[in-house]
């Protein structure tokens, strides 16, 4: 069997998830300034009876954009039609999505800075008039034509910000940035899926685990459920800071929340670079990532508690990783 793998960039199909995610903003843990931005939003198009504006949210992985698209919808009453960014091939996929919209509905994208540039320059003026233009026929005699669309709001998601064209962040009313979550509210998030999923956990266990979820929920939740199978094993009802313990060790998970790949950079670095500065390509083959994985995924966690920092000749690990790793550090500036 493959490892498992609880960080990752993907979003896997996970079990429970429909009822893990929180889906009003009450529920929703955490991201004060956002929520409570998008609470007024949400009412005042509301009371003006017209789409909420488009809305960006940007930040790493599995730090809830996909469930806050769907509570932006449900808070507005209206449906959500759902595509991906590198999915949305051709014009007429496009078209098609947005001639099913109804008005007020939410169309989330997610992935958007994947999204084909031709493809954007037709979200533009449906983004901003509600219309799409489309050429019909074929050489000599294509013409253009003009549909009108419902009122709709984009949720667009994405984990690059700076991926996206500027006219096309331009066009977002609301541009929301996801930050990582602190210990507190990853142990509220723990607490409610234990609730949720009826396994109780103790207190001691649940803050553990909310230390150990790099800032993220969708950690929080898939170190919570291989925690709760240890438990199940152990022929307990509860789980003890024992059994997670147990299973964050097997899980190689250390106490910062750092694992196994994440100990392959800073080693990488440390040992086949002096510690840096290094750029990031030699670092991915260095450990056999793709780039993009390492700056979507691990980069920023690490970047974010000081174990490695970013200078204009590439990646540099920090004593703060040194002293992680036991490492003796050697400054080998010269
Ligand atoms: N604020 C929150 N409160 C409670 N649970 C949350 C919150 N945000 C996210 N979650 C949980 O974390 C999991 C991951 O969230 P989600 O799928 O929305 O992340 P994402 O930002 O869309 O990730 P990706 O960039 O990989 O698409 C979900 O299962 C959800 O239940
Ligand atoms: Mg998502």
């Amino acid at each position: 069997m493959e490892e498992e793998r609880i960080v990752t960039s993907v979003e896997l199909p996970e079990d429970d998830e429909e009822n893990i995610r929180p889906s009003h903003l009450d529920d929703y843990i955490g991201q004060h300034d956002v929520k409570e931005n998008l609470r007024v939003y949400i009412k005042a198009a509301k009371m003006r009876d017209e789409s909420l504006d488009h809305v960006l949210l940007y930040g790493p992985p599995g730090l809830g954009k996909t469930t806050l698209a769907y509570i932006i919808a449900n808070e507005l009453g209206t449906n959500i039609k759902t595509a991906s960014g590198p999915s949305i091939e051709k014009a007429g996929d496009l078209a098609a999505i947005l001639s099913s919209l109804e008005p007020g509905d939410v169309l989330f994208i997610d992935e958007i800075h994947r999204m084909p540039r031709y493809i954007e320059e037709i979200l533009y003026p449906a983004m901003e008039d509600f219309t799409l233009d489309i050429v019909i026929g074929g050489e000599g005699n294509s013409k253009s034509i003009k549909i009108n669309l419902p009122p709709f709001t984009l949720v667009g998601a994405t984990t690059r910000a700076g991926d996206l064209s500027a006219p096309l962040r331009d066009r977002f009313g609301i541009i929301a940035k996801l930050q990582y979550y602190t210990e507190e509210e990853l142990d509220q998030i723990i607490k409610r899926t234990s609730r949720v999923l009826g396994m109780p956990i103790e207190e001691d266990a649940s803050l553990e685990l909310a230390r150990r979820s790099r800032g993220t929920p969708r950690i929080a939740n898939r170190l919570f459920k291989r925690v709760r199978d240890f438990a199940l094993v152990d022929g307990k009802d509860v789980i003890s800071i024992d059994n997670t313990k147990m299973a964050l060790d097997r899980l190689k998970i250390d106490d910062k929340g750092l694992d196994d790949t994440d100990h392959q950079l800073l080693l990488a670095i440390i040992k086949k670079f002096n510690g840096g500065p290094v750029g990031i390509e030699s670092i991915a083959s260095a450990i056999g990532e793709e780039v993009t994985t390492i700056e979507d995924v691990y980069e920023p966690y690490l970047l974010q508690h000081g174990f490695i920092k970013r200078t204009s000749r590439g990646r540099m690990v920090t004593p703060i990783a040194y002293e992680h790793l036991k490492i003796e550090y050697q400054n080998t500036i010269f």
